[in-house]
């Protein structure tokens, strides 16, 4: 009988087996055509993620937090802690708690500008967080006032940035305090701080790697006026994943370029912290969804915006690569551009792409959506009823299709 997990337990979108997946190796199409799932299902690439995390490692001049968010499968967590990932960058309480859960031994940032004071309380008392960020003096006196005036804490100032057009998605919108209010900031945090950082965050899915040298940049100025050496400079995620018509940069010239900006603007004393998720998990996992039903050029999938192709609906209209897997037999060697529809009543619940995929594609074959690791499992609703996701694990070096133990 398959174990289930305290996690899947407390998920309700999801199967009692995702988030202990059965391990496989072989090709997903051979898993898929095997498996026949009647529901969407993670196909999680365990060496992909190892190797994308030991890329960054080496690649980067200072330390490495994994933002939970992108990713909170217990799987990935334990994966990127395993390859050396000591420190993880939390959002909310129950990240902090998820992370606590897998990584004891790690250290925890809680990054989000916001918080509610019973997440500090118990994040500081309980998990033993000492890292939090704000963007605003009142979330300054919340945190002092939650944690008893600790004098052990490190504080983040989160700056925004002008100019965010680099990016697939604007993180200086939302969070963040403009220059003049992070420099007054940081004053404020100097006072009261063990530590005191300064973080920012380029935006998600940044192709211009020019864009953490423009921040550094900003950064400087904001140290400059308000006087304050920052003893860490947090550059945030934003590194680049492939998708179709989107080549990362190399992570090795970005970060030849970001250290000559640390240290034209000061910053070589200041500990360097980057808080990468996309850049670590998004080719780690395909994720497959059925056809109910085909409607001219557009198929009907059993997922959508409101499971794990939210990013592929009308709000970022994201396309992805995908592969056409037919149940029985092959497809023919012709393909076409499709829209899709995912399974809720929900007219939005649509993605235009267009997604390249054979053309005789029909009810009951499946869809492959590759370098699907990144801010598809996290995002799952049960909207419709329609949540319900189950995982397995494919794993490299072997054309055998035997199934391996599970975990
Ligand atoms: C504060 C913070 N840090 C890091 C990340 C990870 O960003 P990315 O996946 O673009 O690297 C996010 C994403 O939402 C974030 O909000």
């Amino acid at each position: 009988m398959r174990t289930s997990h305290a996690w899947a337990q407390k998920r309700p979108n999801v199967d009692s087996n995702v988030h202990t997946p059965s391990r496989y190796r072989g090709s997903v199409s051979a898993l898929v055509r095997r498996l026949a799932p009647a529901g969407p299902l993670y196909v999680f690439y365990p060496d992909k993620i190892r190797k994308a995390a030991l890329r960054f490692l080496s690649a980067f001049p200072g330390r490495t937090m994994y933002a939970v968010k992108t990713n909170p499968h217990p799987l990935v967590l334990e994966t990127i802690r395993k390859a050396g990932v000591k420190a993880f960058d939390a959002a909310s309480i129950a990240e902090v708690r998820l992370a606590r859960s897998v990584a004891p031994e790690a250290e925890i940032f809680f990054m989000h500008p916001v918080k509610a004071p019973e997440a500090i309380r118990e994040a500081y008392y309980q998990h033993g967080v000492r890292n939090f960020v704000l963007d605003s003096a009142t979330e300054l006196k919340k945190i002092l006032r939650e944690t008893g005036n600790s004098a052990d804490l490190t504080l983040f100032v989160r700056l925004s940035l002008p100019d965010n057009d680099h990016a697939a998605i604007d993180f200086s919108v939302k969070f963040g305090a403009p220059p003049d209010q992070a420099a007054h900031l940081l004053l404020e945090c100097r006072k009261v701080a063990r530590k005191v950082g300064l973080c920012f965050h380029v935006g998600s899915q940044t192709l211009d790697s020019g864009a953490w040298v423009r921040a550094i940049k900003v950064s400087g100025e904001v140290t400059r006026t308000s006087g304050v050496m920052p003893d860490i400079l947090d550059i945030g995620g934003g590194f680049p994943a492939a998708y179709p018509d989107q080549m990362p940069f190399a992570l090795e010239g970005c970060f030849a370029n970001l250290k000559a900006a640390l240290a034209q603007e000061g910053f070589e004393n200041a500990e360097l912290l980057a808080e990468p998720g996309r850049a670590l998990v998004a080719e780690g996992a395909s994720l497959v969804a059925r056809v109910e039903l085909r409607k001219g050029n557009t198929l009907y999938l059993n997922d959508g915006t409101y499971g794990g192709l939210f990013d592929a609906g009308p709000v970022l209209n994201a396309r992805f690569e995908t592969v056409g897997i037919r149940k029985g037999g092959w497809f023919g060697s012709e393909k076409q551009e499709f829209a899709l529809a995912g399974p809720t009543c929900d007219s939005i619940d649509m993605m235009k792409g267009p997604f390249i995929l054979p053309i005789d594609i029909g009810e009951g074959d499946w869809v492959e959506f590759r370098n699907m690791g990144a801010y598809s499992y996290g995002m799952r609703t049960d909207f419709n009823g329609f949540g319900q996701a189950s995982a397995v694990c494919l794993y490299e070096h072997s054309s055998s299709k035997r199934k391996e133990r599970k975990i």
